[in-house]
């Protein structure tokens, strides 16, 4: 067998599924959360895969602009693909909110959006944006309309789509002949270093590495330019793609992370069946944690109703027992219950006062931005509590390193 598991991450309700009450409960849907290494293209992907439509629809809640980090990271590449690419004619695709694309003109942009409610977002805002979800149809019906593109830009979207060679087919032809395609998703040495199992959820299809990029667009006759590394969403590689005959020079940076993932043994289905017991040691020491502070019969908020603490609340059986509830600024999370877990949802405002004493990080990816935002919090003698890399506590006395 090519596939193997290696993780098994339990019942997993869809991440998305956010609920308006506690009734029917029954009717409520779980898959099982099993987590795969193919042997064949290094690719880390689920066992199980969520039916698109069930994830990705109008009910859809994550806003990518809702995070001043992910604004400022968005506009700093377009800069760079100002720079990089002249007259660009760009595709997104899913493009969320609009995060990317605002930072381009109307009238040479285009986006792809499964969910209409994001659609209608971007296309209020004036961008051309097509409800659907990518592949060959989509792909060829820009391609008579608009032309080819010199910019294809997709974040945090590849990842979510199960058939890559559908993705890869459609890039190929509607990429011109000097053009980039660039796209970044969460990477999943970063996952094996920090041990952030949250990155497992009904969305993240498949984990990509240098290594699996590159096995899988060979036969589409595309290669990777360049690759960055990025802080953003708790680790996260960004690929430049071109045609093997386009005119980028491949950069040292692509032989760099080639001996990086080779050295950490990112090819070896031991490295996975390593991280996975050092998942469950995680599970047990995070729930010591949350239950020795429950003893004194204080309060516990959750930091962000994240898709990622969906996966660690069911995988850790973590209900409002333990987590009393959530604090989330996205408006449409608000007053909502956690899927699986059932946590309630409150705005900050609500949920943040003077007697919250603990604080768990579901959003740990935004740890800089949230712990500087909330310093007085720590000053006043609050504690944070993370489980990257490893389960602890953040109080003031250690936040310095926590954050340098
Ligand atoms: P994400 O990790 O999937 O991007 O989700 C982050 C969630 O955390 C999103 O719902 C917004 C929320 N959040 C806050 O509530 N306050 C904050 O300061 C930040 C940075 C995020």
């Amino acid at each position: 067998m090519t596939k193997k598991v290696f993780l098994n991450l339990g019942k997993q309700p869809v991440t998305n599924s956010y609920l308006k009450n506690l009734d029917n409960l029954d009717k409520e849907y779980f898959y099982n959360l099993k987590v795969t290494y193919n042997d064949k293209n290094n690719l880390v992907s689920l066992k199980n895969f969520v039916k698109p439509t069930m994830m990705f629809n109008s009910k859809y809640a994550h806003r990518a602009s809702s995070s001043k980090t992910m604004q400022s990271h968005f506009k700093e590449l377009s800069k760079e693909c100002k720079k990089k690419i002249k007259n660009i004619n760009c595709l997104e695709i899913g493009s969320n909110d609009g995060v990317f694309i605002k930072n381009f003109s109307k009238k040479n942009t285009i986006a792809v959006e499964p969910c209409s409610n994001l659609a209608n977002l971007t296309n209020d805002m004036g961008y051309i944006t097509y409800p659907v979800f990518w592949n060959q149809k989509i792909s060829n019906k820009i391609l008579n309309k608009h032309g080819k593109r010199n910019l294809i830009f997709s974040a945090n979207t590849m990842s979510h789509i199960e058939d890559l060679d559908e993705v890869f087919t459609s890039i190929k032809k509607l990429l011109d002949k000097d053009g980039v395609f660039i796209f970044e998703d969460p990477y999943i040495l970063s996952v094996l270093q920090t041990n952030s199992y949250d990155q497992f959820y009904d969305e993240h299809a498949h984990l990509f590495s240098y290594l699996s990029i590159t096995n899988l667009i060979k036969k589409f006759e595309l290669r990777v330019f360049d690759v960055k590394i990025l802080n953003v969403h708790g680790g996260s590689i960004r690929f430049y793609i071109c045609h093997n005959d386009g005119k980028y020079k491949k950069k040292r940076s692509v032989s760099r992370i080639l001996n990086i993932e080779l050295k950490n043994k990112i090819n070896k289905f031991q490295t996975y069946k390593n991280f996975a017991n050092k998942i469950r040691r995680s599970k047990k020491k995070l729930l010591k944690i949350l239950k020795d502070i429950k003893k004194s019969k204080k309060l516990i908020v959750g930091y962000g109703a994240t898709y990622k603490s969906s996966t660690i609340y069911n995988y850790c059986n973590i209900n409002s027992k333990l987590i009393d509830y959530i604090v989330d600024t996205t408006k449409n999370k608000q007053n909502k219950f956690t899927p699986g877990s059932h946590i309630k949802i409150l705005s900050p405002i609500k949920g943040l006062h003077k007697e919250i004493k603990y604080i768990f990080l579901a959003a740990w990816n935004f740890k800089k931005e949230i712990i500087n935002k909330e310093i007085n919090f720590l000053k006043e003698g609050g504690c944070f509590i993370t489980h990257v890399p490893y389960p602890r506590t953040i109080t003031l006395k250690n936040v310095r390193k926590e954050i340098s």
